[in-house]
């Protein structure tokens, strides 16, 4: 064993911080045997000191102010675990102003305010660690940033939001709704009281950002990525997914379109081939595939949230921050190491897609259907229904589904708003894209 005891300041002690804390003092000692370097938690913040814990805590490390760990001398890293944005930037910002480097797990302080801090974190040579923030206990950031550092990444096409998973696997195999497969979630513990960011995409769009910037070196900023929650899923077309042989998930992909040098950037609920792995990741499991010019396929597979499997991740760069704290120069985390990509316009992208029509049942739909896609050159793969239902006034709907050729969505779109105009057709059709993994 080796150096003075190394001092932690861990804030937040709700699902992850308790978590982190209980593995520290259960595995300590093999901790410290593993990294050689002797270690305590010195203090805990938190935010109300009266509530109950699910942890032993000795009340005098407990505090309910975070300055409290960030100045004292004694505190050598801090671990951010309180969630959200505002607060949590000062705490990073402060402790990175300090000379402390920085664990957190917070993604969505990361896409907001990432490149202000891994700009302070490279100007005070002190890092900052976020492994847990993308796929909960899946190694991906330190993967990319280590073990694959010799690849051009050519993709990284992945499920990272548990919730959405496990309500589109709900949906799928047991044929509910999405409200229900949500309230399921909530009680099961598997979404959070508010789930908006997981259901309307923009949880796995952070994360998106963060891998995105870690393989390309490109500045987080999201009003650069397209996304597409799954609120749109129905299970009529998880019914005609099957049917057709793929399964829908949230999928977020990150390609590298070398002709052009640019990045597609998206997420979206997207039709899955059966035959492919990312197909047979269910509930609340993420998989993450990375494709590099030297390796090859890769795939990353694990719980992608959750106490332990989190915990697992913070306390993997705790370790690491605490032995690149005698040398941080080699710390390989947000360099900008590519050219600075351009993103691809969304409209620009090509992919074949499925389109839901909900229409009218009278004759001449499917041709006018079929005549305006064809005048956009739009060529058509497959078409499916499903029976005739008579609404509260008499008329009688079905869905009509086409699934189209590979096509920009620029093109799709124009031809999708002139079918609006066409009557007896529902002027907004559910549009999911198709993945082919054949890049
Ligand atoms: N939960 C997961 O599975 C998971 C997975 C991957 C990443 N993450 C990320 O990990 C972070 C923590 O998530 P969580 O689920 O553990 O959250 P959580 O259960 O809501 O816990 C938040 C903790 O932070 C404390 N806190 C909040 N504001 C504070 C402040 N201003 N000063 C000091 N303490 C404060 C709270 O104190 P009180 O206990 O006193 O209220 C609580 O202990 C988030 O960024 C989240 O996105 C979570």
């Amino acid at each position: 064993m080796t150096g003075k005891m190394l001092q932690i300041g861990l804030v937040g002690l709700g699902t992850v911080g308790t978590g982190v804390y209980e593995t520290l003092c259960r595995n300590h000692d093999l901790l410290e045997a593993r990294a050689q370097i002797p270690f305590e938690v010195r203090r805990v913040a938190v935010r109300r000191l009266d509530r109950p814990r699910e942890v032993e805590i000795a009340p005098e490390l407990l505090t309910d102010d975070w300055h409290d760990l960030v100045e004292d001398p004694n505190i050598d890293i801090i671990i951010e675990l309180i969630g959200g944005t505002t607060e949590a930037y000062r705490l990073i910002k402060a402790a990175l102003e300090a000379g402390k480097p920085v664990v957190t797990g917070n993604k969505a302080v990361l896409a907001e305010f990432g490149g202000e801090l891994f700009r302070l974190s490279g100007e005070k040579g002190v890092p900052l660690y976020f492994e847990a923030s993308c796929g909960g206990g899946i190694p991906i950031v330190q993967s990319l940033q280590n073990s694959l550092i010799c690849n051009n990444v050519q993709s990284i096409v992945g499920i990272i939001n548990g919730t959405s998973n496990y309500i589109l696997t709900s949906m799928r195999e047991k044929g509910t709704s999405l409200r229900d497969a949500l309230e399921s979630a909530q009680k099961l513990g598997f979404a959070e009281a508010d789930p908006t960011f997981d259901i309307n995409g923009w949880d796995a769009a952070h994360k998106a950002l963060i891998l995105a910037a870690v393989a390309y070196g490109i500045p987080l900023k999201p009003d650069k990525i397209s996304v597409y929650g799954i609120d749109r899923v129905e299970s009529v077309d998880q019914h005609f997914a099957g049917r057709l042989g793929y399964t829908i998930k949230l999928l977020m992909v990150i390609k590298h379109h070398t002709e052009t040098d640019q990045l597609e950037l998206r997420v979206q609920p997207s039709f899955v081939p059966l035959n492919h792995i990312l197909s047979k990741v269910d509930g609340v499991f993420n998989a993450i595939a990375v494709k590099g010019d030297i390796v090859g396929e890769t795939i990353f597979y694990g719980r992608g949230a959750g106490k332990n499997p989190t915990s697992s991740a913070v306390i993997g760069d705790l370790v690491l921050a605490m032995r690149e704290r005698r040398h941080p120069d080699f710390h390989t985390g947000f360099r900008p190491y590519a050219k600075n990509l351009e993103v691809l316009p969304i409209s620009e992208t090509v992919t074949p897609y499925y389109v839901r029509f909900r229409v009218q049942d009278s004759p001449g739909v499917i041709a006018a259907i079929a005549s305006v896609l064809a005048r956009y050159e739009i060529g058509i793969s497959r078409t499916s229904s499903t029976f005739s239902t008579t609404d509260g006034k008499g008329l009688t709907w079905c869905n009509l589904v086409f699934m189209v050729h590979e096509c920009k969505w620029g093109r799709l779109k124009a031809a999708l708003k002139e079918i609006g105009r066409v009557p007896n057709i529902d002027r907004h059709p559910v549009v999911f894209r198709i993945e082919t993994f054949n890049d």
